[in-house]
């Protein structure tokens, strides 16, 4: 009987480290998911606009190398070394990856109000 308790208690303590590792970790004050490369982009990322911009997109390494060259080649952001770069677009690919919706799903017409140019 002690080892069927053990048992259990092991394996709820399997599934509760399991659940809670699972869970993302969010810095309150950026709203950034704490990660390795976290404190790298909270530095490099944060200085201009808010992380939100960050938060709110989504993409995989191309498409956040092509929008870091976009802000170094038009918004004067600098450059990174290619270990930093590296760094940087390996938390924002693992975090921020392509297909998690970022917005809601459009509203059905039933629970749209009539659209006034509709004959
Ligand atoms: C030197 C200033 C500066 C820094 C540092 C900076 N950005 Fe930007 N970023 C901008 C500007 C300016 C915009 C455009 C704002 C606007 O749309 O008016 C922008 C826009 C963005 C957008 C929105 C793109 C879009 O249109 O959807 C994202 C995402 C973004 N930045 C991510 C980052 C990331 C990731 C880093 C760090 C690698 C970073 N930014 C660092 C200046 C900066």
């Amino acid at each position: 009987m002690k080892k069927f308790l053990l048992v259990i208690a092991l394996m709820l303590g399997l599934s509760l480290s399991y659940v809670w590792a699972a869970e993302k970790k969010i810095d309150p004050k950026t709203g950034l998911i704490i990660a390795p490369g976290f404190e790298e982009v909270k530095t490099n990322c944060t200085a201009c606009h808010s992380a939100k911009f960050i938060t709110a997109q989504r993409g995989d390494r191309e498409t956040w190398l092509s929008m870091i060259r976009w802000m170094q080649k038009t918004q004067g952001l600098w450059e990174f070394s290619p270990k930093l770069e590296d760094t940087i677009l390996d938390y924002l690919s693992k975090n921020y990856p392509p297909g998690e919706a970022t917005r809601r799903p459009n509203l059905k017409p039933s629970a749209m109000p009539q659209n006034p140019y509709e004959k």
